[in-house]
């Protein structure tokens, strides 16, 4: 039986696709206030604004292209049992290949709808409009989850992290929760990797071994770790 890897990744592993982070300097939300697009209120007071900033990140996210991190962390099952776990709404982890992916903060080529949250479809355009509309009639909104919504995929997450025999987190300030609670659910004493560039508290840093590098190159010298004695 092949060891179970749980790659949790972070806005930091499609950086290099050219996809903006949310709180590095110029990041999203220096630019577009969380209270004004990422919110059910923000959803209720002005929804063409909220349309537009997802409908650009649905257009940015069709132009980008997976990086070599994605296609690392794809290449990995070859050698091992892996499920992604990523808080981002960009499918590159699909689209490089990753058989296993969990979205905990929703997707963006999906919609649904305002009154159903059951009523997930598939969008294939860069541009949702007010007046698209649900089976039920309402409108159709992101599939995304908001700042103040539960998120459904939390259990989900945490029961798969328990499974983990390696856990690495690649490109993630892990400040948002639930999600970045995820560290602290594995069991205990398995080798857990950080691989970002950015700077953390101790009581991160008690828990990993910190690969200080940008996800392309962090993932390549983890592969090479994770795979020098593994027989396929
Ligand atoms: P953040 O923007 O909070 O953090 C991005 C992380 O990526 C930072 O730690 C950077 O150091 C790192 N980084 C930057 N460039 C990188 C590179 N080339 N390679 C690797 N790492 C790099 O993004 P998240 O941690 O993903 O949620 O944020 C978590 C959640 O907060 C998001 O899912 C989103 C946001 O609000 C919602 O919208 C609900």
């Amino acid at each position: 039986m092949s060891k179970h890897i749980v790659v949790f990744t972070g806005a930091g592993v499609s950086a290099e696709s050219g996809l903006k982070t949310f709180r590095d300097s110029d990041g999203l939300w220096e630019n577009y206030p969380i209270e004004e697009v990422a919110t059910p209120e923000a959803w209720k007071r002005n929804p063409e604004l909220v349309l537009e900033f997802y409908n650009l990140r649905r257009k940015q996210c069709m132009e980008a292209q997976p990086n070599e991190a994605h296609k690392l962390i794809a290449e990995l099952e070859k050698y091992y049992k892996v499920t992604v776990i990523t808080q981002n709404i960009d499918d590159l982890h699909e689209r490089a290949g990753s058989s296993n992916v969990i979205h905990l903060h929703g997707e963006i080529m999906k919609v649904r709808s305002s009154v159903d949250e059951n009523l997930i479809y598939p969008i294939n355009k860069w541009n949702l409009e007010l007046g698209e509309k649900c089976e039920k009639g309402s409108q159709l909104r992101p599939h995304i989850v908001w700042f103040g919504e539960p998120v459904p995929m939390m259990p989900v997450a945490i029961g798969i992290t328990q499974t983990a025999d390696i856990f690495i987190v690649v490109g993630s300030s892990l400040v948002v929760y639930p999600a970045a609670s995820l560290l602290y659910y594995t069991k205990s004493g398995i080798p857990k990797y950080l691989i970002d560039p950015g700077e953390f508290s101790e009581s991160v840093l008690r828990e990993v071994i910190h690969i200080k590098k940008k996800a392309t190159e962090g993932m390549r010298e983890l592969f090479e770790i994770l795979t020098k004695n593994v027989w396929v």
